[in-house]
Order: C-alpha cells, then structure tokens, then sequence
C-alpha cells in the first residue's frame, strides 16, 4: 500500500471510513474491511462506533503497529479539560492504548483555537496519540493554527471528490507538506452514477467509483477514505489502486462541475472566508 510520511508517521494513502456505521453493525464491516487488506481506519466519537471498530481490530489479529487509527473529537469538547475526557474515552472504547492520529472533527465558532490545539499537542507529548490533525478547517483557519500557532498538524481532513474543487487549499497545504485526507472522497456515493467517470472506467476496465478513488490518488499528497459496507465495494476500492490515469482522463475530469458540496451542517465555517 502506498504510504505518506509526515509529522513522524506513515498513513496509508487509501484508508477505510466509517460513518453512518453506528453500533455494534460497525464490527463485521471493519472486520472485512481489515481482512482485504485495509490498515488505515477512519472513526470519530461522533460516529457512535468506536467499541465496534476497537472490537474489530481485536479480533483482527493484526499487529497493532501495523495498523493506523484516527479519531476525532466533536466540536462541543474543544475546552481542554473536555478535550481530555473525550479523548480518555475514545481510547477506552477503541480498546488500545495509543491511536495514531487525533483530529478536531469540526471548528467551533467559540472555540480558543490556540488552547484547543496545545490540549492535543499534551496528548501528543504524551504519546497516547501519535499525531494531531484538524478537519473542516476553512484556509484562514488551517493557516492560523500551522503558520501561527505552530500546531504539528499531520494532516487536514476535508471533503474532497471529482466533483468539488480543493484547489487553494492543496497549494497551502503542500506547501507546508501536509497531506489532504479527502472525506466523502465517492461524494456519498454519487460518483458511482457519474457518466463521465464510468466512460474513463470503460476504458480501463473499472468502475466509476474506482475511478473517484484513482483520481485523487493521483494526486501529490492526498489521502483518501472511502466508506462501504458491501464487501464487494470494499473490495473494488482497494483494486483502485491499481489503476493509472492518463492526461485524457485527466482533464475529463477537470471539466466536471467542481462546485458540490455535499456536507454542509449549520456550523460548518465560511468556506470562502479569505481571512480569520
Ligand atoms: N471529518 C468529517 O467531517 C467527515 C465528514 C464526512 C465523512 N468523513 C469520513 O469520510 C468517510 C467517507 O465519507 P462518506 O462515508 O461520507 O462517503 P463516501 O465514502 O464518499 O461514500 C460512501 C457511499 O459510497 C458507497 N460506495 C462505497 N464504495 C463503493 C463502490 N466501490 N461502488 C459503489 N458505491 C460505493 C457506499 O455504499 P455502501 O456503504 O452501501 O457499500 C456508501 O453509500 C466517512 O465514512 C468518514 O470516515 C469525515
């Protein structure tokens, strides 16, 4: 699997998302999941599936240090002393002592991003966390919390897909040599109904889907995590891998509308904001 350094830790580019899994459902789905092959597991106290992803990797049987397990804190426990409970109680129910990257799911509007950001760099220091990285951060945001505040992001998670451009904040983020890990990376699913992409998928013998996946792979420090629950899909996605796109497909995906954002809660902050 290919991998990214940064930050002191190696994330395998293609990693496995798990929202709108919550419970116990969760379980077998990882389970499957980690038995072809995935090693990189995407969860946040948010989803409601830690224990069903930690009882997965148990039962898994795979050396811990061969897999990478992010979770998030929710934007209501951004104060350090709630930061702290939730992650204690992430770790709990994930059932392991360290996990590798512990993100900000969301900004908060009130929040003191300075205080919220040492409180995850402690837990780095700490080593129960071996990195730190933020999501949903707009440009004036993620710039504050690298250029100024000095935070060791290891990467910021944003939507991502052939139908939404990321294209000022890859510029920023590479500059800094921080890998994007692309969320909602099918655009919930509705890159498997693209006709544009099921064409480059003709001609390569795969998928639409495979194709999202392919494109952002193909791009210098992205990360991608795609969700599924059927085997078959997870399957599929890991096949897109193998896949190599040329200028062709390039380009006739640079001309789909770049505009759709599909996650959009009532918080989420001003996407275009040019300063904080
Ligand atoms: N940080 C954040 O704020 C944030 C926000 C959203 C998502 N995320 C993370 O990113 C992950 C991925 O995003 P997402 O789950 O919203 O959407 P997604 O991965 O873009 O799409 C998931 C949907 O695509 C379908 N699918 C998967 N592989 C397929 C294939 N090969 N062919 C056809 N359909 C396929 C799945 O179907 P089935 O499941 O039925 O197989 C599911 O309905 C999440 O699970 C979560 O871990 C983070």
């Amino acid at each position: 699997m290919d991998t990214i350094k940064t930050q002191g830790i190696t994330i395998p580019r293609l990693g496995f998302g798990t929202f709108r899994m919550p419970g116990g459902g969760a379980q077998p789905v990882v389970e499957t999941a980690l038995a072809l092959g995935f090693r990189h597991i995407d969860t946040a106290a948010m989803y409601e599936n830690e224990a069903a992803v930690g009882a997965a990797l148990a039962t898994s049987g795979i050396a811990r240090d061969e897999l990478f397990v992010t979770t998030k804190v929710w934007h209501d426990q951004l104060a350090p002393d709630a930061l702290r409970r939730a992650f204690d109680d992430s770790l709990a129910k994930l059932g392991i002592d360290y996990v590798d990257l512990y993100m900000v799911h969301w900004p908060a509007r009130d929040m003191d991003m300075a205080t919220t950001l040492e409180a995850l760099m402690a837990l780095r220091e700490s080593g129960r966390t071996r990195a730190i990285g933020v999501c949903n951060f707009n440009l004036p945001m993620i710039r504050r919390a690298v250029d100024e505040i000095g935070a060791p992001i290891a990467a910021h998670q944003i939507e991502y897909h052939p139908f939404l451009a990321q294209t000022a904040m890859l510029v920023y983020l590479r500059s800094r040599s921080i890998p994007l890990t692309a969320y909602a990376p099918l655009a919930q699913g509705r890159a498997a109904n693209n006709p544009t992409l099921a064409g480059i998928g003709k001609k390569h013998g795969a998928t639409a889907a495979q194709i999202a996946i392919a494109w952002l792979l193909d791009q210098e420090g992205v990360i991608a995590i795609p969700k599924a629950a059927r085997q078959e899909s997870q399957q599929s996605n890991l096949d897109a891998l193998k896949i190599r796109l040329d200028d062709e497909d390039r380009a006739a995906i640079a001309s789909l509308p770049k505009d759709q954002r599909y996650v959009r809660p009532p918080f989420a902050p001003d996407w275009d904001a040019t300063r904080a």
